[in-house]
């Protein structure tokens, strides 16, 4: 089968497989290159097929030789249909795993789920008894409530009593426009926070301890954003930025339950990038082409793997020890909040229009980013060759 991008919107619907092996083979060697971290051996990853999860999953296996447990929801092929792209990340990634010798497993179904958390469980005792590091990294549209049933839609849109009004850009056009967003309502706020918010993270570290399957002095680690001044309305202070916050004070309400095993609850704030996730929000797809073009020209850009080994070698398993800022929050979104990159940000934004955005931004890496999240525009495929569909996922419990 020849496989090529089908766009609808902002999404993709179509994957290549080469091209996530491909991917997924660039992290691998990228996180060898870079040496041997002194870190976990049993990780287990809940949202670990795409992004930083996958890319945290990737770092401790390449890295410090760990066994590794991903969750994640992701779609298998079907007849005339390709794959979701972190079906063919996993599936390559647990190939790479096996050939190496490392153990890797997976269960793919919703995480927000209690038959889902039995089934990692089950998995956990069975095969590797405890696990020394959890890597929270879900993104989701909707959390159906494992208790209640109910479900939850989060929504982006700004807290208060004003419209937000900005810039915005169609990255697959270049049409740069303005965009307004009304604010949300109690309801919707508390629906973001109940998909996005900490609840579910502290869910699964309670399962996990009560069946004893938290080794001494675990750690886990969730991911939050804070991002720039031109975003805050919308994001850090509106709904999602709600979540985040919870998300945030999460940690210290696990780390005060992990105290009697010596375990620690950490967010770490990462860096602005290209996800399936963060193209659909308005206004930031702009912000990130104004970024990434000023970190490329200072030698600071990174992609996911960057961004997780960093996490990993210098943050969490330092020799060191962990650096944390005034609120108890890792930062490696450091290089895109230093002043004199968000400085030149603001500046660029002010003059962007659909003709001065491919000169003063980088459109087109980020176009090549959102292409390489599915697998196409990667160097060394071939598009025009047929693919063998990449059926089976090794390790799929
Ligand atoms: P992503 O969309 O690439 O990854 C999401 C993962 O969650 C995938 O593995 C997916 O399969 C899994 N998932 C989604 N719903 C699920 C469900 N119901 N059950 C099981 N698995 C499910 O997203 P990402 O950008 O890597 O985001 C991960 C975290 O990092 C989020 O908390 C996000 O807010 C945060 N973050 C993202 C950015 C960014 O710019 N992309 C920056 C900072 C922090
Ligand atoms: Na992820």
């Amino acid at each position: 089968m020849i496989i090529e991008p089908r766009m609808r919107g902002f999404i993709c619907l179509t994957a290549h497989p080469k091209g996530c092996e491909q991917n997924v083979i660039n992290q691998i060697n990228y996180v060898k290159s870079k040496g041997e971290i002194d870190g976990p051996k049993r990780v287990l990853v809940i949202g670990a097929s795409t992004g930083f999860g996958l890319a945290s999953r990737i770092t401790s296996a390449f890295g410090s030789g760990a066994a590794t447990v991903g969750v994640y929801f992701e779609k298998p092929p079907a007849p005339g249909k390709t794959a979701s792209p972190g079906w063919y990340n996993s599936a390559a990634f647990e190939d790479q795993a096996q050939k190496a010798g490392l153990y890797a497993k997976s269960v793919n179904g919703d995480a927000f789920s209690t038959e889902i958390k039995q089934k990692v469980i089950d998995l956990i005792k069975a095969d590797l008894g405890q696990i020394d590091l959890v890597v929270y990294s879900l993104a989701s549209p909707k959390r159906v409530h494992p208790i209640t049933g109910v479900t939850h839609n989060s929504v982006l849109k700004p807290i208060g009593e004003n419209t937000f009004t900005n810039k915005t850009v169609d990255f697959h056009t270049g049409v740069v426009s303005e965009v307004s967003i009304a604010p949300a309502n109690e309801e919707e706020i508390e629906n973001t926070v109940a998909v996005m918010g900490g609840e579910d993270w502290g869910m699964w570290i309670d399962e996990l301890k009560a069946a004893n399957l938290l080794a001494p002095e675990a750690i886990t680690v969730a991911y939050s954003y804070i991002g720039p001044a031109v975003t805050e309305a919308v994001y850090r202070k509106g709904t999602i930025g709600r979540a985040k916050d919870h998300l945030e004070a999460t940690a210290f309400a696990i780390s005060d339950k992990l105290k009697d095993i010596n375990g620690k609850a950490f967010v770490s704030v990462n860096k602005a990038l290209v996800t399936q996730a963060s193209s659909a929000i308005p206004v930031i797809p702009l912000y990130i082409s104004l970024l990434y073009k000023i970190m490329k020209e200072k030698g600071t850009h990174e992609g996911c793997i960057e961004q997780m080994q960093r996490l990993f070698a210098d943050r969490l398993y330092s020799k060191d020890g962990i650096a944390t800022d005034e609120q108890g929050r890792i930062r490696v979104d450091d290089w895109e909040m230093d002043s004199d990159v968000q400085d030149k940000v603001a500046a660029l934004w002010a003059e962007a229009t659909e003709e001065s955005l491919p000169t003063i931004g980088d459109l087109a890496g980020y176009k090549r980013d959102f292409l390489n999240l599915f697998g196409f525009d990667v160097d060394g495929i071939d598009y025009t060759k047929d693919t063998d569909e990449m059926v089976a996922v090794p390790g799929l419990v």
